[in-house]
């Protein structure tokens, strides 16, 4: 098979697996067969569609693998940078990107008239949320659209953009087909011409102990051969391969987990509000809570959600949820707590102020750290823009200090016209507070320890700096 399962924990997969590689040898077409041996052989073309943060590095681990890799991306400043061997996702390091460029079995492309060329398409477009958190699947129709209408047979498309159960063969795949019937490319059978499978990205940008390749996959398809076919183009670049029985269990699978992590935020969000109340600090409870060795993993409490999953993904399940006249009470909960959060740290800055004998109007107030997570250049959703439209709205004079965003991005909900200052002694103090909001490597918190005046820390980054001169506020 060329697959490594792991022999513990997975019984059921494995037995699900046994299974399906009966029925697989009893139904494999032409074209299965044909694109299994490309797998094998190497000698099958991967086409990525989406290069962001999830197509990048996936490209990267399948062309280490050996596969030969086309990307697509509607971003041509993105295909010129790969040509160039240069890395717009800074956190993947020039390695990566002139590897890449400088590979014979790499290119890419914004021409998707060529996605008849690869033999399997991932899909790794964005999914986001419209205004009132309804999914926005406009991206990942447009690619079913693009693909259907150069679709032909032996090729394996799946999807990995997170979106609700049901997503791949109730929307993804009619929409492919029907633009394919509507582009004279034929009519396809899932499963004999053509392949699905649904497998989540489950990347964590900066993260150094897990990557692309050691971070488990899970791959469900659409029937037993598009799951056998995807496991083992996956097995080239990604060490453990684990298939589930269905497009709809790997689906859900990836919105538990996401789930899991708004909902444990959550409860650190508001359990850090109630201990603030009673003069406890949350950071030494968790830390205490921590050393029990079973039934308790520790979540940290913050300045609000941020990034592309966390505070969007649940919603997708929301959503889908109603459609089954279901209510997803922990998602709302969950979400309206840590959309709070931005709030409380601006009543925490406030309070603060007042405490100084001033106000939050005619402050100077240094924000440290626009990205939403550390040593990353990432500011998707990030709550830094709302903690600094909301001290703005109040009249403060806001700048801030990130090591890795050097300008404030264009973004949805929030525009400013605002450069990182530089993070120095003068900067502290003229500032009247400083705002910890992400706790990049980079900074040298002891320098903010011994110039500023107040610090609003909402991560614990000033715990254990030593002497301090600065008033420090936990928030
Ligand atoms: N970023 C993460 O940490 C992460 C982790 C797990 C899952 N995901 C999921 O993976 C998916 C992709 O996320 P991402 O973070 O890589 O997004 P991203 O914004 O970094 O990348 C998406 C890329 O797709 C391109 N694109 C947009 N529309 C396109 C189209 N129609 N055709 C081709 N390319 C198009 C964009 O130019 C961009 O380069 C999302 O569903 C997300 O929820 C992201």
């Amino acid at each position: 098979m060329g697959i490594s399962y792991r022999t513990h924990l997975h019984l059921e997969v494995r037995i699900v697996y046994t299974k399906l590689e009966q029925v697989m040898t009893q139904t494999m077409t032409d074209h299965a067969q044909e694109l299994k041996s490309k797998i094998e052989t190497k000698t099958a073309i991967v086409g990525i569609v989406g290069l962001g943060y999830v197509g990048l590095p996936l490209a990267d681990a399948l062309h280490t693998g050996g596969l030969r890799v086309l990307g697509f991306d509607v971003d041509p400043s993105k295909i010129r940078n790969l040509e160039q061997g240069e890395n717009y996702l800074k956190h993947l390091g020039a390695d990566m990107t002139e590897r890449l460029s400088a590979s014979d079995r790499f290119s890419a492309t914004v021409d998707f008239d060529r996605l008849d060329e690869p033999d399997i398409i991932l899909v790794c477009v964005p999914t986001p949320v419209g205004t009132h958190l309804e999914p926005d699947l406009s991206y990942v129709i447009k690619t079913a659209e693009a693909i259907g209408s150069q679709l032909r047979p032996g090729q394996l498309v799946v999807l990995e953009s997170t979106t609700y159960p049901g997503t791949t063969t109730g929307d993804f795949v009619p929409a492919m087909l029907k633009a394919a019937r509507e582009n004279n490319r034929g009519s396809f059978t899932v499963g004999e011409d053509v392949f699905i499978a649904f497998s989540p990205e489950r990347e964590d940008p900066g993260r150094k102990s897990h990557t692309t390749t050691t971070i488990p996959k899970l791959v469900g398809g659409t029937d037993p051969i598009s799951t056998e076919l995807a496991c083992s183009a996956y097995a080239h670049g990604v060490t453990e391969v684990v298939p589930v029985s269905s497009t709809e269990i790997a689906e859900a699978a990836k919105i538990l987990e996401n789930v899991f992590r708004a909902v444990n935020i959550a409860l650190v969000n508001e359990l850090k509000v109630v201990f603030d109340t009673m003069n406890i600090d949350v950071w030494e409870v968790i830390r205490a809570a921590s050393t029990k060795p079973f039934g308790f993993m520790p979540f940290y409490p913050g300045p609000g959600l941020g990034g592309h999953c966390i505070p969007i993904d649940p919603f997708y399940l929301t959503w889908k949820a109603r459609e089954h006249g279901c209510v997803t009470r922990f998602i709302e909960l969950a979400g309206e707590i840590n959309r709070g959060m931005p709030e409380y740290v601006v009543e925490k800055t406030a309070e603060a102020l007042n405490d100084d004998c001033k106000s939050v109007k005619g402050s100077n107030i240094l924000v440290v750290g626009l990205a939403y997570k550390p040593n990353v250049d990432d500011t998707r959703e990030t709550p830094a823009a709302e903690i600094i439209e909301l001290l703005a709205d109040r009249g403060a004079k806001v700048t801030y200090h990130d090591p890795h965003v050097s300008k404030f991005p264009n973004m949805r909900n929030y525009s400013f016209d605002m450069n990182s200052v530089v993070l120095d002694q003068n900067t502290l103090e003229q500032s009247d507070c400083v705002v910890i909001v992400t706790d990049h490597n980079a900074i040298d918190w002891s320098t903010i320890g011994s110039h500023a005046s107040l610090v609003i820390d909402t991560r614990n980054a000033m715990d254990g700096i030593g002497s301090s001169k600065a008033r420090i506020v936990k928030a």
